[in-house]
């Protein structure tokens, strides 16, 4: 299993280029399953999570073909529509099939996707609404066998915010008889991305980025060329490496305007940012003041950029306090942060951080994607060698991470 071993201590300086957005990648390669035209999509970014999305389709049938960061789809025949068990398993965002498969198939069989490293994460969203827009779904043998001859049209309200139970409505909706209106909806840039990559397949949607997001069905969708946003998770992870390290980067092909409360809490740290339409350049020197979060969703403080801004509290210059209300298991990244010498005291869903001058390097271990960004950058600032092991998580968001930060000046090798 790789490893990454960081030796601490360099700040951070020069320029990249930030990725596709995986979270935004994931429910549009879905979006293929639509129509059986060609969807050809650029700025895929170049993931284990969007190597498995793009099996996954292609064992239902699609045909699919991947150079750099282009991918074209072709959904013309839809010969198995099942998710199965070891791929759903993996990859939770696999369940975003659910919809378009019922929509165009008027079938399918997904796996339930079972325990989570970061919370419970039910799926009763999706299969609520999806009931409501006539579809009979039943789980059996840990399936969730679900068939409708038309979906139609329904006006449904979302107990909680949900991003992938959205665009799974969404995605159902476009092909459905009549209007759907999905109300409490996920205002995520992301699901935002996939209406604009829906509207061009011929999609009707209206309010997306909106709580009310309607969406008139049609009869068919076409094919379409679309260019998948910047993902605003990894540019915000750099951002916050750069505030713990110091020093001086800038980040190309970015989308800022994604990123508001972020960029609010890094000048709140100290960092100095200057923001244009679509790159950030962040300067920032000494140790960052403590800054307190609370995760909401958007456009509250991002749950997938807590861990990090932990890893910033560490060695920040007071205490902060880390609050998550979106996932209730999701502080595994606070125990390690301790092997490092960070003084956390967790209460609740809240962590408290009392910063230290100093880390010191040790071996520590990654449990899930965001909490192992978080341990890269408290291994960039921790004194000596600090070993992230299990860095699959990594590899599944992060396009070339020790490539990235290596360009930057940081000491990071992969160990094999
Ligand atoms: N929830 C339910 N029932 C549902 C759906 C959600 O109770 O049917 C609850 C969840 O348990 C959670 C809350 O609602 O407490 C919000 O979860 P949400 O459904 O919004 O999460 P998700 O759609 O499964 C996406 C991202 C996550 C990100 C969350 C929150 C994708 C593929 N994943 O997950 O990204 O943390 O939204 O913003 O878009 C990551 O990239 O590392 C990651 C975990």
């Amino acid at each position: 299993m790789d490893k990454l071993k960081i030796r601490g201590g360099c700040t951070l300086e020069g320029e990249i280029r930030v990725s596709g957005a995986k979270n935004a990648a994931l429910p549009i390669l879905c979006a293929a399953l639509l129509t059986e035209r060609t969807l050809s999509l650029t700025n895929v970014p170049r993931l284990m999570d969007v190597r498995t999305m793009t099996k996954l389709l292609a064992q239902m049938g699609v045909e699919v073909s991947a150079k750099d960061d282009r991918v074209e789809l072709r959904a013309a025949k839809l010969t198995n529509p099942e998710a199965p068990y070891e791929m759903v398993k993996t990859m939770r965002a696999s369940v975003l099939v659910l919809g378009p498969l019922l929509a165009r198939a008027g079938r399918a069989r997904v796996s339930l996707p079972g325990g989570c490293a970061i919370g419970s994460r039910p799926v009763d969203q999706h299969l609520k609404g999806l009931q409501a827009m006539g579809a009979t779904i039943a789980v059996e043998h840990g399936y969730m066998e679900a068939r409708a001859e038309r979906l139609r049209g329904a006006r449904i309200v979302m107990d909680m915010v949900t991003v992938t139970g959205t665009e799974n409505l969404m995605l159902a909706a476009t092909l459905a008889d009549g209007t759907t209106l999905i109300e409490n909806a996920a205002r995520e840039p992301e699901v935002v991305d996939l209406a604009h990559c829906l509207a061009a397949m011929g999609a009707k949607i209206e309010g997306a980025g909106s709580d009310a997001i309607r969406v008139e069905g049609v009869r068919a969708l076409r094919g379409a060329e679309y260019r998948v946003m910047p993902d605003r998770i990894e540019t915000g992870t750099y951002l916050a490496a750069v505030a713990a390290t110091g020093g001086k980067v800038k980040l190309r092909d970015a989308a800022p305007a994604t990123l508001d409360v972020t960029l609010e809490k890094l000048r709140e740290a100290g960092a100095t940012i200057r923001a244009g339409d679509n790159h950030i350049e962040i300067e920032a020197d000494g140790r960052p003041h403590s800054v307190s979060v609370r995760t909401a969703p958007y456009p509250g403080f991002a749950t997938d950029m807590q861990a990090q801004f932990m890893a910033l509290a560490a060695i920040g210059d007071g205490t902060a306090v880390i609050t998550e209300t979106i996932f209730e298991n999701r502080f595994m990244h606070a125990l390690e942060l301790q092997r490092l010498g960070a003084e956390i005291a967790i209460q609740g869903n809240s962590a408290v951080v009392s910063g230290v001058p100093r880390l010191q390097g040790a071996t520590v271990m990654a449990t899930d994607l965001r909490a192992s960004a978080g341990l890269v950058i408290a291994g960039l600032i921790a004194d000596g060698e600090t070993v992230v092991d299990r860095i699959y998580h990594l590899d599944r968001g992060y396009e070339a991470l020790e490539t990235k930060l290596g360009a930057l000046g940081a000491r990071i090798e992969r160990l094999k």
